[in-house]
């Protein structure tokens, strides 16, 4: 897809990405920068790190991680001979080659983009740029954020893009704490809007994964991102459905599942849950959404999935008041033991956990509560607010017998399962994490 061009300022940047003689900056080090920044030093490339909070750039400075599968190990090594510096101070962006914009995109209170950690990104970079520099737009977002937002904010640095700056997007997709991939194997989508952009964009990630996947525009690569986030986000929705279907029906949605999925082509297995959580799945379809009314669009499959999706905590938590009170415990008296905050197995992130929004509505039931999350304790109530119930440091036996009823709601590999079901008067399993304990098959509810 790259078209032949030259100029002064490209061809020294093609040079530099040829000896890995350029410096990679990244802006914004959190779940998706920081594993940007270890992949970029392994190659060999030093890093310049920008973030906003302080105590991000005090602690990689000292070598110690923030995030939980990121040992201070790997953080260590980055710092080995400056490989990594990390900075809030972004008269430091005129020392960087390359642009990495890796910020929140959220939604606000009405539930509509806020693209605002990405302007004020971009006109933290403004009075900094210089010819032969290269920004990449790394935020999931709508189609045109990067034409529409970004590239008005970085032409008042009197650059002319495309000749002295070189600008694309280039979607993540970092798949935290999955061990099957590493960011360098995941094909990387490129794309811009100028020739020259192109090729440099081209040029550096080329250097840096394995495989990019050239597209015909910086549009074209936000669309893709938002198209596989939309295809989880819907086909979630779909098996969260027919769970409900199946509960009412009798059936094992699980086992059917599995049997479908031995079909060899045309089935993908998405699997139910308590509801979606993360910083992606939730939110990025609405982007869309938002996005399409300003062409008379209404994107029906999003807004469906949002509905059903949104529903599941609430069901889940149907389901334990059933449950227990058909035990003749009510929800005044019942005491439970959430097991799982973070939104999926595995990670430290709460983010959208639909831990927390069943929490609170177990809470406004009565019921009495303690929770459990090997990888958040200590510090969940600190970032997300105060959740109702205690906090648990350890999963004593006490605990069990203390409780009418255990709610596993994230399906860590922590968790001594079998422990857990032996322990337990009930499991109420909303991932099906005990599909694999034998005994006490009765004290087992799928949610
Ligand atoms: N987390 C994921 O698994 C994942 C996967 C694919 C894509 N994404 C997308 O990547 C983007 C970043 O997500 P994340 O999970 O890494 O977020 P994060 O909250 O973990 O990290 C973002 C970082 O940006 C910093 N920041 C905020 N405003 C800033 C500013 N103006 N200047 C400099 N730094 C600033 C924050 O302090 C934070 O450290 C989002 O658009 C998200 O949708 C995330």
């Amino acid at each position: 897809m790259s078209t032949r061009v030259s100029s002064f300022h490209l061809d020294s940047f093609l040079q530099n990405v040829e000896t890995r003689s350029l410096t990679a900056g990244i802006v914004g080090l959190g779940y998706v920068g920081l594993p940007l920044a270890q992949l970029f030093t392994s190659l060999g490339f030093k890093v310049l790190g920008f973030d906003i909070d302080q105590s991000k750039i005090t602690k990689l400075m000292g070598g110690e991680s923030y995030i939980g599968h990121i040992p201070s190990s790997v953080i260590q090594n980055m710092r080995k001979d400056d490989r990594l510096v990390a900075t809030s101070d972004f008269s430091w962006v005129a020392r960087a080659d390359v642009l990495s914009i890796c910020v929140p995109t959220p939604l606000d209170k009405a539930r509509q983009p806020d693209l605002t950690a990405v302007r004020k990104t971009a006109e933290s970079l403004v009075p900094h740029l210089r010819p032969g520099q290269l920004v990449i737009l790394e935020s999931t977002t709508y189609p045109g954020t990067t034409t529409e937002i970004v590239l008005p904010i970085l032409e008042k640095s009197g650059l002319k893009i495309g000749e002295e700056l070189f600008v694309g997007y280039s979607p993540e997709r970092e798949d935290p704490a999955n061990p099957n991939f590493t960011a360098r194997t995941i094909p990387k989508v490129v794309g811009a809007n100028d020739p020259a952009s192109r090729r440099a964009l081209e040029a550096f990630y080329g250097a840096v994964f394995d495989q990019i996947v050239p597209v015909s525009s910086c549009e074209a690569a936000e669309m893709s991102k938002i198209l596989e986030n939309i295809y989880r986000c819907v086909n979630i929705a779909l098996v969260n459905e027919l769970k409900l279907l199946c509960q009412r029906m009798g059936l094992n949605i699980w086992e059917i599942i599995d049997a479908a999925k031995t079909k060899p082509f045309g089935f993908q297995a998405f699997y139910p849950g308590p509801g979606l959580g993360g910083h992606c799945i939730p939110i990025d379809p609405f982007y869309l959404s938002w996005k399409a009314r300003e062409y008379d669009f209404s994107t029906r499959f999003i807004e469906l999935a949002g509905e059903v999706n949104t529903n599941m905590p609430y069901e889940v938590v149907a389901r334990v008041v059933d449950h227990l009170s058909s035990q003749g415990i009510p929800s005044s008296t019942g005491r439970l033991l959430v097991l799982g905050l973070a939104y999926k197995k595995n990670v430290d992130d709460c983010r959208e956990s639909p831990s927390i929004k069943i929490l609170k509505l177990l809470a406004d039931r009565g019921f009495t509560l303690s929770y459990f999350d090997p990888h958040v304790s200590g510090y969940v109530s600190h970032r997300y607010g105060r959740l109702p119930g205690i906090e648990l440091r350890e999963l004593t036996d006490d605990v069990f017998a203390n409780t009418d009823a255990t709610l596993i709601l994230t399906d860590h590999d922590a968790y001594d399962y079998e422990r857990i079901v032996r322990l337990s008067k009930t499991v109420i399993d909303a991932r099906n994490a005990t599909r694999n304990i034998s005994a006490d098959r009765d004290k087992i509810i799928l949610a």
